[in-house]
């Protein structure tokens, strides 16, 4: 396997005076809360975790868990108080500041919950800025500023201020600026929450799409659990600045590691997360004519199997059965399991 390009061992962000000394004397074994009686908070408590080329690992948690701390801590926009994070095999707490402002200024891209747009410059300004910082030239930044402009529906509000738009449009201007510069690694921090539900959810699609494009590495951070699921390809769930549970959305909601997460994972309609061969049979006998692959999600074919008397083969990339999936596994799958964990 390749190597990771996000690798954090053993992370801990802690805020106070006497943040270094503590976490030392603790030998790792933070507990947030005397932390707090001694004058220490805890953002972000023994982290590890990689992220690989191409991956986009969504951090999710409920408001004040760490996920904009992890995230600060892995862009560098703040030192981490223990641990070590490495960028493409780099040790980050090692880089000289010359080579973190050309690490943030090549590779990586950022967009924050609260966008920093300047205000005296025009979206298309804006957008173009950090283009013109790396020395691309005017005219060529402006072009692609207005590529930019295209791609996030802000078409013929090119010359607006800051001020002239709305919280959603700014957000947008903000995601257009990061993608500007085509950076490998992108974070992004709730960047689509002041977004209204519709042009959310276009955002979200529209950002799946340049993903598969683009094929970034990302880390995102959200607080809805219905946006993890349809972004990420794996999910940190964070508590108390603790990641209770990384893993892949389908085992999340198949096997929820911890109490915390299993709320989460209660009142998600299991057929949108699910893919066929999360709940196929392995048996292969008695089988109808329909087939369907196992990368299926489930609510996508759940209609077809629904109509048939036999079960339906599940087929792997190479049309090969492996397996069955009948019309009681879907109605189970769909309408049962919810309260409980199968
Ligand atoms: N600069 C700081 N000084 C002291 N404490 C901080 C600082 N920044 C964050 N914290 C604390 O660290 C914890 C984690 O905060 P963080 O901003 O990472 O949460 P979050 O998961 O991003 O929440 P939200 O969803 O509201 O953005 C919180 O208890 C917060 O109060
Ligand atoms: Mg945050």
């Amino acid at each position: 396997m390749s190597e990771p390009v996000i690798k954090c061992e053993n992370v801990y962000k802690i805020f106070g005076a006497n943040a270094q000394k503590m976490l030392q004397d603790s030998n790792g074994n933070v507990d947030a809360k005397t932390f707090q009686e001694n004058g220490c908070i805890v953002g972000v408590n023994n982290a590890s975790f990689e992220v690989s080329k191409g991956e986009m690992l969504v951090v999710m948690g409920l408001s004040g868990s760490g996920k904009s701390t992890l995230l600060r801590c892995i862009s560098r926009l703040t030192d981490a108080t223990g641990g070590k994070i490495f960028i493409e095999g780099q040790d980050l707490l090692k880089l000289n500041n010359k080579d973190l402002i050309d690490l943030r200024r090549n590779k990586m891209g950022m967009v924050f919950q609260s966008f920093a747009l300047l205000p005296h410059k025009t979206v298309v300004e804006n957008i173009a800025f950090p283009l013109q910082i790396k020395g691309i030239k005017t005219e060529d930044s402006i072009n692609k500023a207005m590529d930019m402009v295209k791609l996030v529906g802000l078409d013929g509000r090119e010359n607006y201020f800051p001020r002239e738009l709305s919280g959603g449009q700014q957000q947008r201007v903000g995601i257009a600026r990061s993608l500007a510069v085509e950076p490998d690694i992108w974070f992004l921090d709730e960047p689509f929450s002041a977004l209204d539900p519709l042009i959310r959810k276009e955002m979200q699609d529209e950002f799946l799409r340049l993903q598969d494009k683009l094929q970034k590495t990302i880390m995102f951070i959200t607080h809805d659990f219905d946006e993890a699921l349809k972004l990420a390809d794996r999910i940190a769930i964070m508590k108390d600045g603790i990641i209770e549970q990384l893993d892949t959305p389908a085992n999340i909601v198949l096997n929820p590691a911890t109490e915390y997460v299993r709320k989460f994972t209660e009142e998600v309609p299991r057929e949108k997360v699910l893919l066929i061969k999360d709940v196929m049979d392995v048996s292969k006998d008695n089988l109808g004519d329909l087939k369907v692959s196992k990368d299926e999600i489930i609510e996508n074919v759940a209609e077809k199997i629904l109509t048939q008397e036999k079960s339906v083969a599940v087929v792997d990339d190479n049309n090969k059965i492996i397996g069955s999936i009948n019309p009681t596994k879907i109605i189970n799958t769909v309408f049962g399991g919810r309260k409980n964990n199968n």
